[in-house]
């Protein structure tokens, strides 16, 4: 299916705080899963769902995230005089992915002002969000749902999980109507960060947005709000609260495997998992995984 959302807009320019020291000289965007940089399953993700205009939001220590997806010709040529041609194909994937555009954030003042920073770029077409450090699992399929689902309502499209509800206060929690199809609700408004009593459902909006542009002018207008920082959640608010306003929002809900890799618990998770499921590593692994366990009685 020919999709309308042609562009992708990926934030990494968070501080990363709850993973120092490794991210005092390193986006959290670029710590490896098994092998692989965080911010390089988000691409690809992204390219499955037929996206290849990409704009990474950057903030210091962009450099590392540059080179990722940039060529490297020392290493190109020394793989190819050795001949070897798997470990080349590693180095080239990353180049030859998608067109990948970078404008940095300046300070760090939070989702809804890196977003913002897109609004060039993006211009006025409908975009995918997705954030650079939270991964759902490469069987899964949520982006091309995603699209469907914007393409028959035309309205913005929010992924939302289950959580349990003491963990609500970590997320932005939807206010939601349900509607005539199997896990796409309508969100009627949206609270960053509730107490776990106060929380209005336990959808939490996790890392993946089809965005209207009219988004843009909404966070224009948004001031800062919780943590001081402008709330891309506040401005979703904006948009479910006032239909009129850009065609409201809808919620899908995701009930597949995701990792918030920014998070040490998740991070951990996330790299077991993935090495678990690969031919390479994944038997050696989990043999050791087991005695390991054993182990710990
Ligand atoms: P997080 O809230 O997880 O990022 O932002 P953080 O502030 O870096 O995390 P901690 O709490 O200090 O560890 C979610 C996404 O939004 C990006 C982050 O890079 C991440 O991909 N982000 C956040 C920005 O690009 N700019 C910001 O100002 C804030």
């Amino acid at each position: 299916m020919a999709h309308t959302v042609k562009k992708a807009v990926v934030p990494a320019a968070g501080l990363g705080t709850r993973f120092l020291p490794a991210t005092k000289a390193l986006p959290k965007e670029m710590l490896p899963v098994v092998d692989t940089p965080a911010i390089q399953y988000v691409v690809e993700e992204a390219v499955r769902a037929g996206i290849s205009d990409f704009l990474m939001i950057t903030g210091r220590n962009k450099n590392a995230l540059e080179n990722h997806f940039d060529r490297n010709y020392e290493l190109e040529r020394t793989l190819e005089a050795k001949q070897d041609e798997a470990r080349l194909e590693k180095v080239t994937h990353s180049t030859d992915l998608a067109n990948i555009h970078y404008v940095r954030q300046g300070d760090p003042r939070g989702l809804g002002h890196a977003v913002l920073k897109a609004v060039h770029h993006v211009g006025h077409e409908p975009f995918a969000l997705l954030l650079g450090d939270d991964i759902i699992h490469p069987k899964e399929n949520l982006l091309e749902r995603m699209l469907e689902v914007f393409e028959k309502t035309n309205s913005s499209v929010v992924a939302l999980m289950e959580v349990p509800q003491e963990l609500v206060s970590a997320y932005g929690v939807a206010v939601v109507e349900s509607t005539d199809t199997t896990d796409v609700v309508r969100i009627t408004g949206m609270v960053e960060k509730p107490e776990a009593d106060k929380a209005p459902s336990n959808l939490a909006v996790i890392g993946r947005y089809i965005l209207r542009p009219e988004v843009f002018g909404i966070l224009e207008k948004t001031a800062p709000g919780r943590g001081g920082e402008i709330q891309l959640t506040d401005a979703l608010s904006v948009l479910a609260e006032n239909p009129d306003l850009g065609g409201g929002v809808v919620g899908l809900i995701f009930r597949g495997r995701r990792f918030d890799t920014g998070d040490r618990l998740e991070y951990l998770k996330s790299v077991v998992e993935l090495a678990v499921e690969r031919d390479d590593l994944g038997p050696g692994l989990l043999a050791w995984l087991h005695d390991f366990v054993a182990a710990q009685k």
